[in-house]
């Protein structure tokens, strides 16, 4: 099994990264943002309960998440591999993640950080806001505090796995194509690494 974590920001892109990446090497693709847009179109009490904190640019709860992601995990138990995005998004997540990966004897290859400045994020997620109906795009205020709940509590997971060489940073400004080249090279060189371990 082949697992990434596409990281970054609000807005460095990852969900565009992640249809490409997914459409290329049939990975599933698991985003805690969308599953969580999900029930709340849906209208579940869960979706209900996280509409309040998504709109004010905070965390849902780390045991919402994992439970999620739990349950994804076992629907998808003969997957290729998995597709990370906007989870894990904090130290607690990670090590959550990483107990769920091991008692499937599997883990994380790499996490695939996208660089991209503040003020590029902010434009880009205004620009969003006018079409996508996403309740957080709208208000710069709740932009910035998404950002900010960045910064505290969701960069720290980035030295987490750079501790075990598995941190790899991608500049994430630039055409989409370009940004995609990078990504599934470095994907590609880590499936052949397996490859060649596997045929000695
Ligand atoms: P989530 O849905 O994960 O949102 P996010 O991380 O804030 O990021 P976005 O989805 O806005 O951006 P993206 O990086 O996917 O970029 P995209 O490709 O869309 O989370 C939303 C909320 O849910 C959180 O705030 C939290 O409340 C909750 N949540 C989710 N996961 C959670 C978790 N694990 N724990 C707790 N709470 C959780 O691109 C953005 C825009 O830029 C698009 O318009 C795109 O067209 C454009 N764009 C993309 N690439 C480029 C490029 N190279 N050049 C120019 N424009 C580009
Ligand atoms: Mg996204």
């Amino acid at each position: 099994m082949f697992n990434f974590i596409l990281f970054g920001p609000p807005g460095s892109g990852k969900g565009t990264q992640s249809e490409k990446i997914v459409g290329r090497f049939g990975f599933i693709h698991l985003s805690t943002g969308n599953l969580l847009r999900q029930e709340i179109q849906d209208r579940t009490p869960l979706g209900m309960e996280a509409k309040n904190i998504m709109d004010k640019g905070q965390l849902v709860p780390d045991e919402v998440v994992v439970g999620m992601i739990d349950s994804c995990l076992e629907k998808h138990r003969d997957a290729k591999g998995f597709l990370f995005d906007g989870f894990p998004r904090t130290i607690a997540q990670a090590e959550a993640l990483d107990k769920l990966l091991s008692l499937k004897k599997t883990s994380i290859r790499k996490l695939l950080a996208l660089d991209v400045t503040e003020d590029e994020l902010v434009k880009r997620l205004l620009k969003r806001g006018e079409t996508s109906g996403r309740s957080d795009d709208t208000d710069e205020v709740v932009i910035r505090k998404r950002f900010n709940v960045y910064k505290a509590e969701t960069e720290p997971v980035a030295a987490y796995y750079e501790r075990d060489g598995k941190l790899e940073r991608i500049a994430g400004e630039g055409s989409v194509d370009d940004i995609f080249k990078k990504l599934s090279g470095l994907i590609q060189t880590e499936i052949d690494t397996q490859q060649s371990v596997s045929a000695q």
